[in-house]
């Protein structure tokens, strides 16, 4: 296929104020001389506002970088993931047509989309709503035919399961990503056959990432920059982030933090792009406004979340440790020397003091670990401190005795 400009292009592009203010700052990531470098997360923060790369676009980003327009031009023509033509305005489904997917029923997908969206890829069915295109290996292939929607993968899908889906999309509704046929996450179908302790113990019933996706609610948004607060935190401006959701989020996202290239959502927020119908009331598979309340994390996503109204209370704390010594505190998933120390600083050495936390008194130690806020519910930190308090391991803690914690 030819990659090449759209016939048709918008007259100007500008970034929105935030996504500006966000786009400037990337730029200084990179040393003098070396601002090129930007290109892609702009241009990619382009399309996320506006759903595919404009020619204005371009411009601007070149512009900004200081780079001659053919430069950018060759960019995001290099690259497939750099939409050049318009895409629906819920959602563009690009279907993985490489080898496991091709053998487990992608054709099958294209042909739905064929049916339900439009005759040839990157056309826009006739309500505006959906595009598709058949993409290479997203590396999702042990839970093949796949799809990427938006920003999340939808795995192990079936035509008849892709179609209902692409009815929901249509609907306003955004169906809950990850596998569509019951698995966790790349397991057998009939269930865990090694790690099978953690799987049996899980409290949660979605793995990490599609729980993240349901937290953040943004898999076919366009992207203001208003999501998540904007932080810089390699120019000395991080701010402390006043939302431990969002703070845990821009953790999980690594040391670019929701300012990454992966970008950074604010949680829970309405998932709805500029032309949605109403959210679904509850269906079951799906989130949108009602089924996933602002702000708060899905059902079992998070064990020890305290409820939004839950008023801090300080727990019981020590001067110093008992007689026996300091518990190892890293021996928590979650917990580094660095939070350790923190911790001790807070009056906390054992495990059974934090064994003992109520839903109030983890709401305060999440609300005062500075640089850490949202830790100790984000990481279950009561659920395994009473495992270990009590002289047993977590599969963590196994790992962490063996010295295969880093
Ligand atoms: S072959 Fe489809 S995700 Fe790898």
């Amino acid at each position: 296929m030819l990659r090449r400009l759209h016939k048709d292009q918008p007259e100007t592009f500008a970034f929105t104020p935030a996504n500006q203010k966000w786009a400037e700052a990337q730029i200084t990531k990179y040393p003098e001389g070396r601002q090129a470098s930007a290109v892609i997360p702009l241009l990619w923060r382009a399309q996320e506002q506006e759903g595919w790369l404009t020619r204005p676009a371009m411009e601007h980003v070149a512009e900004m970088l200081g780079m001659a327009y053919i430069r950018v031009l060759e960019v995001a023509t290099f690259y497939f993931m750099f939409q050049l033509q318009p895409v629906g305005s819920v959602a563009h489904i690009q279907i993985c047509g490489t080898t496991s997917c091709m053998i487990c029923g992608a054709e099958d997908l294209v042909a739905v989309c064929k049916e339900k969206i439009a005759k040839r890829p990157h056309e826009i069915s006739e309500d505006g709503k959906l595009s598709w295109e058949e993409v290479e290996c997203l590396g999702a292939c042990s839970n093949a035919p796949m799809a990427q929607i938006g920003k999340d993968y939808y795995e192990d899908l079936t035509p008849q399961r892709f179609s209902e889906m692409l009815d929901q999309f249509r609907a306003g509704e955004v169906p809950v990503p990850g596998p569509q046929n019951g698995r966790f996450t790349s397991e057998p179908l009939g269930g865990a056959t090694s790690l099978t302790a953690y799987a049996e113990n899980r409290d949660h019933d979605q793995n990490a990432s599609v729980a993240l996706a349901t937290e953040i609610g943004d898999t076919v948004k366009r992207i203001d920059g208003t999501e998540v607060p904007f932080k810089a935190p390699w120019q000395g401006a991080a701010e402390a982030d006043p939302d431990p959701v969002t703070a845990s989020r821009s953790t999980l996202l690594g040391p670019d933090g929701p300012d990454g290239p992966q970008g950074g959502r604010t949680p829970g927020q309405e998932p709805a792009p500029r032309d949605r119908g109403d959210a679904s009331d509850g269906a079951a598979n799906v989130r949108g406004s009602d089924a996933m309340p602002k702000g708060k994390p899905e059902q079992g996503a998070v064990a020890d979340a305290p409820t939004g109204d839950t008023a801090p209370v300080k727990p019981e704390t020590l001067s110093a440790p008992r007689e026996s010594g300091a518990d190892d505190l890293t021996r928590i998933s979650g917990i580094g020397p660095k939070l350790a120390a923190l911790c001790n600083r807070l009056g906390f050495y054992h495990f059974d003091q934090i064994a003992a936390w109520s839903a109030e008194e983890v709401a305060w130690v999440d609300q005062n670990l500075e640089g850490f806020k949202g830790r100790v519910t984000r990481d279950e930190w009561v659920k395994q401190a009473k495992i270990l308090a009590e002289g047993g391991e977590t599969e963590f803690s196994a790992r962490h005795d063996r010295g295969e914690v880093d």
